[in-house]
């Protein structure tokens, strides 16, 4: 692994659990750099479904990922210079994205260009294996979660907030459903890393979990 002196935070837990908002902040308040791993899987679903590729198709998806140009800027994620961070947000590519996300030979392609993100001051990376495989030796690990109603009203109160249609119901199955398969897939499940810390937040602000991973953080310096 290169950069290993550089450090890395690693927030790893299920969808919707607030990872993503906790794990921005956190590298905001540090001036760290931060990946948003679950990005890359959605943008591989996203080009998928334009080649009409079978998000089922292990071999073929990878290939695919092979030839994308990705890229992040100023929160923005680019395929081939075309701005589609709208696009990979919808609950289809979040759906194709933990379908795609269960073949080996794409967890494999995209494990260099997530090491390629650490890179000086530091790296709080966001995803599902970011503390067990992608960087095992990760100065801090969290495991960030929430019941699965909690996380379901979350996901509710957020699509209604961006204007769009959500069934309190659907969201439930739909989150169910993507739990148990990024937890019962071979490669790479979702897992809590020996060494990571349990930080449930169904009772916690958001700044509550910020003070709390960068405590940790600072305490284990
Ligand atoms: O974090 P997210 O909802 O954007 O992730 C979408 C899917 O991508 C998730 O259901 C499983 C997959 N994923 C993964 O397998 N490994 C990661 N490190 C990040 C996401």
């Amino acid at each position: 692994m290169n950069n290993r002196n550089i450090p890395v935070i690693a927030i790893d837990g299920p969808s919707a659990s607030g990872k993503g908002t906790v794990a921005q902040l956190v590298a905001e308040a540090l001036g760290f750099g931060y990946l948003d791993s679950g990005a890359l899987y959605r943008v591989v679903a996203f080009a998928a479904k334009q080649n009409n590729i079978d998000w089922g198709d292990a071999e073929a998806v990878a290939a695919c990922a092979n030839k994308l140009n990705i890229q992040f800027k100023n929160s923005q994620v680019y395929l081939n210079n075309t701005d589609i961070s709208e696009e990979i947000r919808t609950e289809e590519m979040g759906k194709g994205a933990s379908q795609v996300a269960v073949h080996a030979p794409l967890r494999a392609a995209l494990v260099n260009l997530q090491h390629n993100f650490r890179q000086a001051p530091g790296l709080v990376a966001d995803g599902r294996d970011m503390g067990t495989v992608i960087f095992p030796d990760a100065e801090l690990k969290v495991f960030l979660t929430a019941s699965t109603d909690t996380r379901a009203e979350r996901r509710y109160k957020q699509l209604l907030g961006k204007g769009l249609p959500a069934n309190y119901e659907n969201i439930l199955l739909d989150l169910r459903e993507r739990d148990a398969r990024d937890k019962g897939r071979a490669s790479a499940p979702l897992l809590i890393a020996k060494d990571a810390i349990l930080l449930e937040t169904d009772n916690l602000t958001i700044t509550d979990a910020v003070n709390t991973v960068l405590f940790n953080f600072k305490h284990k310096k």
